[in-house]
């Protein structure tokens, strides 16, 4: 049974739009792990737009489940997450004009800086995953080229399909990523774009062992709850 990893990045998005203190997206993090989720996601990014330094230092001193840092693979943010060290640092593409990580990382394309970090983080005792799009010659390369101990799983182009043919061929894309990553002695994470209704179609990808969820859940958060957001995302997957 897979497990869910809630982002509350977008809890830091409203606070910044107003520049003040709240809300808080660490006692946004309390509350999801008071209503049973696996841990938390935040993405610390280069530009300081949503989440701050100063949350992801609280957030290593309260999160009682997992944390995992999503970060750039830059060595600003190396340097940052070897002090702060969280359970897991996924490595994604960052560009400062997007609204959300757009992307996987083309870890064949800068293998070379990927695998640099990636070893920095594994040496300071770090679990390192990889946001990558399901295709076999990234996956291949992110286990022989750079060595990583995890792969996410870029689930964005499920999530947008125009139609039921197109959901089912990268359903199927997804399913294939995720076997092969197992084969290969690869842990397997999934995230972008799932919601209350997408989700259903990737539950059957047993292999697949955290769902790395946001906006969905912060989106209905803000009309039903913080803990009934979640527990009602966890009643999907959990069943
Ligand atoms: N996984 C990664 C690597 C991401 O960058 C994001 C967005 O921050 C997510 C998962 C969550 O995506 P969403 O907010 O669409 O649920």
């Amino acid at each position: 049974m897979a497990g869910l990893m809630v982002n509350v990045d977008h809890v830091a998005t409203v606070r910044e739009a107003r520049g003040i203190a709240e809300p808080d997206p660490v006692l946004a993090a309390a509350l999801a792990e008071l209503a049973g989720c696996d841990g938390i996601i935040v993405h610390l990014r280069e530009d300081r737009r949503h989440i701050q330094d100063r949350d992801l230092e609280l957030l290593r001193k309260t999160v009682k489940t997992k944390l995992n840092l999503e970060m750039a693979s830059v060595p600003e943010m190396v340097t940052i997450a070897k002090k702060i060290k969280p359970d897991m640092a996924t490595l994604v593409p960052e560009k400062r004009q997007e609204l959300t990580t757009e992307g996987g990382l083309d870890v064949i394309a800068q293998a070379k800086s990927v695998k640099q970090s990636v070893q920095a983080l594994q040496k300071a005792g770090i679990t390192v995953s990889l946001f990558i799009d399901p295709n076999p010659k990234q996956i291949e390369a992110a286990k022989d080229k750079i060595g990583a101990d995890y792969v996410e799983i870029h689930t964005g182009a499920f999530a947008e399909a125009r139609d039921r043919d197109q959901e089912k061929r990268e359903v199927r894309k997804i399913r294939e990523a995720v076997d092969l990553a197992f084969r290969i002695g690869l842990g397997v994470n999934a995230g972008h774009g799932l919601d209350y209704h997408n989700i259903r179609q990737l539950l059957a990808i047993e292999l697949i062992e955290e769902f790395s969820i946001g906006h969905s859940i912060i989106a209905r958060a803000l009309m039903v709850g913080m803990a009934q957001a979640v527990k009602e995302m966890l009643a999907l997957i959990k069943g």
